[in-house]
């Protein structure tokens, strides 16, 4: 089944027909929130809303091993993350999409693994590509046949926020190959990696990053909601799409690159 994890701008999805929410309990706490089950056009999927119905949990907060395991714990085998980031590519200007495939990971003070309690002997899982490239895949059709134009690909850099950055910061992340910046990326994709989850992001800009384009002089919040608010629409249809889609098991975690230290 899939599971769409909603962030910013996305706390709810409006054309979901729900189910029932269900409290999940966790090893690892409490998830953001209830987990929504419903359908979308007729297609089961399950809604989390990363920073809470109300978006009252900030990035560096937002509990992602109760959330990913949640889901696992739920038969979800597929995860499309929706995340806004600040645009850094040229051809990431506020409302434009993108499918990463990287990930440069400067967050700090996040628990990062399930596998810290020493049960299992320590093993280093391979993260060379980060995204699950079917779940890519999906969402690069998905998004195609919603008539969306996106970049296919493209580095994420994964900042700790709450704050934006400053424009100092975002140079140095483009000197680093980041095309695109956002709070959220990480430990999430290595922890859908680890437990076994399909899992890649739609990358929404909504704003320039700090110190490039209009943000020359200070980012807006009132241009972020305006963005949003435009592009969450538009995102509906590519989430009907991809939930029209059929979803197998899991994936199981990928083994190449494992040493036992
Ligand atoms: N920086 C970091 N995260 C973000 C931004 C940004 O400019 N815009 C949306 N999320």
């Amino acid at each position: 089944m899939l599971a769409i994890i909603g962030g910013t701008g996305l706390t709810q999805l409006p054309a979901l027909t729900i189910t029932h929410r269900q409290v999940i309990r966790t090893p690892y706490g409490e998830p953001s929130g209830p987990l929504t089950f419903g359908e979308l056009d007729g297609h089961p999927v399950i809604f989390l809303a990363r920073h809470g119905h109300g978006h009252t949990i900030p990035p560096h907060l937002v509990n992602y091993r109760a959330n990913i395991w949640a889901l696992q714990s739920q038969k979800v085998s597929h995860v499309v993350s929706v995340a806004s980031v600040g645009g850094m590519h040229p051809d990431l200007a506020p409302g434009c999409l993108a499918v990463p495939d990287q990930i440069i990971d400067y967050t700090h003070g996040r628990e990062t693994t399930f596998a810290d309690y020493g049960e299992k002997p320590v093993t280093h899982l391979d993260f060379t590509w980060p995204y699950c490239e079917d779940m890519r895949q999906r969402c690069g059709a998905a998004l195609t046949k919603a008539g969306e134009g996106f970049m296919n690909g493209g580095i994420y850099a994964s900042v700790q926020g709450p704050r934006l950055e400053t424009k100092a910061e975002i140079d140095r992340l483009v000197k680093d190959g980041a095309d695109m910046v956002g709070m959220t990326g990480m430990p999430e994709a290595y922890l859908a990696r680890e437990i076994g989850l399909c899992y890649a992001a739609i990358a929404v800009s909504v704003n320039w990053a700090a110190g490039r384009g209009d943000s020359s002089t200070g980012i807006s919040p009132d241009v972020i909601e305006a963005t949003l608010n435009a592009v969450m629409g538009r995102l509906r249809t590519v989430l009907v799409n991809l939930a029209c889609m059929s979803y197998g098991a899991p994936i199981p975690p990928r083994n190449g690159g494992v040493c036992t230290a």
